[in-house]
């Protein structure tokens, strides 16, 4: 894990403008508003404050949420790693999206502008979704789900997708969302480590005008879930499908006989209760369970939203991620409904039907905060400026990022063509573990392209060597954060050894991000990317290894080696190395096989865009892939230490 190229800063620091923000931003600014609530009108004095007074600020957030009963203790770290946030608070994070709202104006208000890959619109009010909500957590109810259980969900961005989190976490259910794009194998493994009782699922949908067969899948993958006893069949598509009697039930008939006025009190759970599994990509082929409570989750996504998008009543809010993944929990349904704010869900992709759609829904909805990623944009930016330039944009007045570090040329160009070189951009970093946004910009402080910029207030980041001392700043290092925040994991789920390896014991004391990063003299951080055997391909989070145990899956193949290479467009690619059992050969044909096989068995994300047939592979004494080895040859980078190479 050492010698991870932080030599490899040169193209981070070609662009060195930097750009302050506009004053009325500030003026107007929700972190203003707070900082002034404390005496303070400097940023920097603020968050020195918020350093040293962290739980007056969460205290601060979290009286903003409704408890059923308020919490005894703001914090506790006596089992050291393991913590405990807002102790002995009860809670239930449906009520603060939707039961709270009920009783103001925000009732009527629009919280999703839905449109499909197809073109399609629905409009849902908070009422609506209340509603809705209620009515599917009585469903689940009906089928036997109840506090504790575990619920998977497989949908598309559909309307249903949010209400299933939130009739599910209405119940003090935990979700296990699973991306529609992961293949059955993938859906299998998620639901057997869940031990999910109920499958959420959809008979198919479009993305990008090419037809998903989610329910076939689904079907695929159930065959060897012992656990699911039901699977609710959302009707996106019309076409018949495939129902098993007694097993498979459309969610129109579990629905038809509950009726709108239905009401299924929402469950008071502890704080410190799950909320959420989400599966994440790390070193070894087995997916981690990342585990999430109610109450500090809550409280972090609210104030995270609330501060770094600067959500305010009359503001369209868009995040263009998946609900599959951590930005669309935190950034899709729980906070922007938290802040009561009105958001825009698409199902489909950026460039179908044509390269402009997202400008299309921008103007379409007035949309005033476009949270969106790295990938995005460098594949708009390559059909050029005359596609944004189709459309009204103007409603836009704070655009985002997020997924991966974004080059500073893409930044410029979305500055200047989505922004018209006047619109903050909102760099976020932080993790399926971290749960919130950490390290980010708000919308008061000077902006470096190419930069996530500072900690947020409370968060203490640094970037340290193995032993945890600070390196200085442009030094390269290790990211870590020194202190728990609200929202971080709890543990892996069924797993607490490996959480505690994994994030507490490589650096002493402090949590490990994963990442490397550079600090600069102003207290800016550069994220360079993970230094484990993770991938991020187009910002999605891959697992060299679980590329690997497919491609060993497969009968002609001996060994495999995945490693991520730089990408253009994707920030980096999957190459594999695949060494042949005897009597097998390479060819055309077989390299094809092998690609669809990884498509079948892990999902279309995860397909190798290069595949070599190698005669063997850098091996450590002990038998092990030494990928760090394979990667700096592929490069041509100096490898390094390679004392434990064998041979
Ligand atoms: C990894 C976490 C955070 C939600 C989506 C990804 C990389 C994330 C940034 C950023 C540079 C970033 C890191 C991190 N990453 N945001 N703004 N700049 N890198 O969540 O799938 O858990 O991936 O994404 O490498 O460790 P995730």
């Amino acid at each position: 894990m050492s010698n991870l190229g932080f030599e490899n800063t040169d193209t981070f620091l070609l662009e060195t403008r930097v750009f302050p923000p506009s004053p009325s931003t500030v003026e107007n600014a929700n972190i203003t508003a707070y900082m002034k609530s404390k005496g303070f009108d400097d940023y920097d004095a603020f968050y020195k404050w918020s350093l040293e007074n962290r739980f007056e600020f969460w205290d601060d957030m979290a009286k903003e949420l409704h408890w059923f009963e308020p919490w005894q203790k703001t914090f506790e770290w006596t089992e050291k790693p393991f913590f405990k946030w807002f102790l002995g608070g009860k809670f239930n994070i449906t009520y603060n999206c939707l039961d709270r709202h009920m009783q103001t104006s925000t009732r009527s208000k629009v919280a999703f502008h839905w449109e499909g890959d197809d073109g399609s619109n629905r409009t849902l009010t908070y009422e609506d979704l209340y509603i809705l909500t209620n009515r599917m957590a009585k469903g689940l109810q009906n089928l036997g789900v109840k506090k504790g259980d575990r619920v998977a969900i497989y949908l598309p961005a559909v309307p249903e997708q949010v209400v299933a989190l939130l009739a599910v976490a209405r119940l003090g259910a935990v979700h296990t969302v699973i991306f529609g794009g992961f293949a059955s194998n993938s859906l299998r493994d998620r639901i057997n480590d869940a031990e999910a009782k109920v499958l959420i699922t959809a008979d198919g949908n479009y993305r990008g005008g090419k037809l998903i067969e989610l329910k076939k899948l689904a079907d695929e993958a159930i065959k060897e879930t012992p656990t699911i006893e039901k699977s609710i069949v959302v009707r996106r598509l019309g076409s018949d499908v495939n129902m098993q009697a007694g097993r498979d039930i459309y969610l129109d008939d579990l629905l038809a006989d509950i009726p709108e006025d239905t009401f299924v009190p929402c469950e008071p759970v502890d704080s410190e209760d799950p909320l959420y599994i989400l599966y994440t990509s790390g070193s070894t082929g087995k997916p981690k369970g990342i585990q999430h409570v109610q109450g500090g989750h809550a409280v972090g996504v609210y104030a995270t939203t609330k501060f770094v998008f600067d959500i305010k009543p009359d503001d369209v809010y868009w995040c263009t991620a998946d609900i599959g993944w951590v930005t669309g929990h935190s950034y899709i349904v729980y906070g922007p409904l938290m802040n009561g704010a009105t958001s825009v869900l698409f199902e489909g992709v950026p460039t179908y039907p044509q390269p402009d759609r997202f400008w299309s829904i921008v103007e379409k909805f007035k949309v005033s905060i476009l949270y969106t990623s790295p990938t995005a944009i460098r594949g708009l930016m390559r059909f050029g400026e005359e596609w944004p330039k189709k459309h009204d944009i103007s409603s836009l007045r704070i655009l985002g990022s997020v997924g991966e570090p974004i080059n500073p040329e893409a930044w410029i160009w979305y500055r200047h063509n989505i922004g018209h070189d006047e619109l903050p951009i909102m760099d976020t970093w932080w993790q399926t573990e971290t749960g919130m946004i950490l390290i980010s910009p708000t919308v008061v402080i000077p902006l470096k392209p190419g930069s996530a910029s500072r900690p947020l207030p409370t968060i203490e980041a640094d970037v340290v060597d193995k032993n945890g001392v600070s390196v200085g700043s442009e030094k390269g290092g290790f990211l870590i954060i020194r202190h728990p925040w609200p929202a971080q994991m709890r543990t892996i789920y069924k797993d607490p050894d490996r959480y505690v390896q994994t994030y507490w014991n490589v650096i002493p004391d402090v949590y490990f991000a994963g990442d490397a990063a550079t600090k600069d003299k102003d207290g800016y951080f550069r994220i360079q990317g993970r230094v484990d055997d993770v991938i991020k391909v187009s910002g999605h989070r891959l697992g060299s290894m679980e590329i690997e145990s497919s491609l060993v899956s497969h009968p002609a193949v001996a060994e495999a080696a995945a490693i991520g290479k730089p990408d253009p467009l994707k920030g980096e690619h999957v190459k594999v190395f695949v060494i042949l059992k005897q009597g097998f050969e390479p060819s055309e044909a077989m390299e094809k096989e092998l690609k669809l096989h990884v498509r079948t068995t892990v999902g279309a994300l995860a397909v190798p865009d290069e595949l070599e047939f190698a005669p063997s592979l850098p091996k450590t004494r002990s038998g092990k892939i030494m990928r760090r080895v394979i990667r700096a040859r592929e490069l041509g980078e100096p490898v390094g230490d390679t004392s434990t190479l064998d041979g």
